[in-house]
């Protein structure tokens, strides 16, 4: 396994951050670390993404960087280039997934259905994100699909929360899971940091506790 997808693996629920500002970027990281989720998906959503990454690189290196909502070739160099460790984008764009590979990067391209997931992986994907996963079926799409493509890895987002994310990490194809249920933008707004640290151990309580 990428040693990247390794690492997402073993952090299991990835949050998924839309910052205000780059002021928000280290005491969010910090509240995360603290609640046991040392990762984040930053998306281009906002237009201080990439100083974002650049400076949660620089200053909590233990966190886990991914950039997220990547729709650009420029977005994908700059995120890289700034500190991120995987690229996730919500749709599945052939150009922009191969142009990360070729420079060595884990491109991890949102898909969300089988032709999507058989292109990508053929491209060289090794983990794929399902999205938005609970409006596209969830885990019993993905079991349907799993049954065929067995070599598939998902990492699912879009509509996951407490209750259901451990529906998800129980099946075996799904390697992760992200979201926004542990750190949403009215409490980074807020700087509601012990909020989130909290409800982050909440999420990885959850999750210990799953039985498999
Ligand atoms: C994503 O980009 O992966 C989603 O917006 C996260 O979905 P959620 O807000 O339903 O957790």
């Amino acid at each position: 396994m990428n040693p990247v997808v390794e690492r997402v693996y073993e952090i299991g629920i990835i949050p998924v951050i839309a910052f205000n500002s780059v002021d928000e970027a280290v005491p969010l990281c910090k509240a995360l670390v603290a609640g046991g989720l040392p990762a984040a998906e930053v998306t281009f959503r906002t237009a201080c993404a990439e100083e974002c990454i650049k400076k949660i690189h620089d200053e909590v290196p233990e966190m886990l960087l991914g950039a997220g909502t990547v729709l650009t070739e420029d977005q994908a160099d700059r995120a890289m280039a700034a500190g991120a460790s995987f690229i996730v984008a919500p749709g599945f764009d052939p150009n922009v997934t191969k142009h990360v590979i070729d420079k060595g990067g884990l491109m991890m391209p949102g898909t969300c259905s089988a032709g999507e997931m058989q292109q990508a992986m053929n491209l060289g994907c090794e983990a794929l994100k399902f999205f938005p996963a609970e409006a596209n079926g969830g885990v019993a799409m993905l079991k349907n699909i799993g049954g065929a493509l067995k070599t598939a890895k998902w990492m699912c987002t879009g509509g996951i929360n407490a209750k259901n994310v451990n529906d998800y990490l129980a099946y075996d194809q799904i390697f992760a899971v992200g979201g926004t249920w542990m750190c949403k933008s009215d409490k980074i707004k807020a700087g509601a940091w012990d909020e989130i640290t909290a409800m982050c151990k909440e999420a990885v309580d959850t999750m210990l506790g799953l039985e498999l």
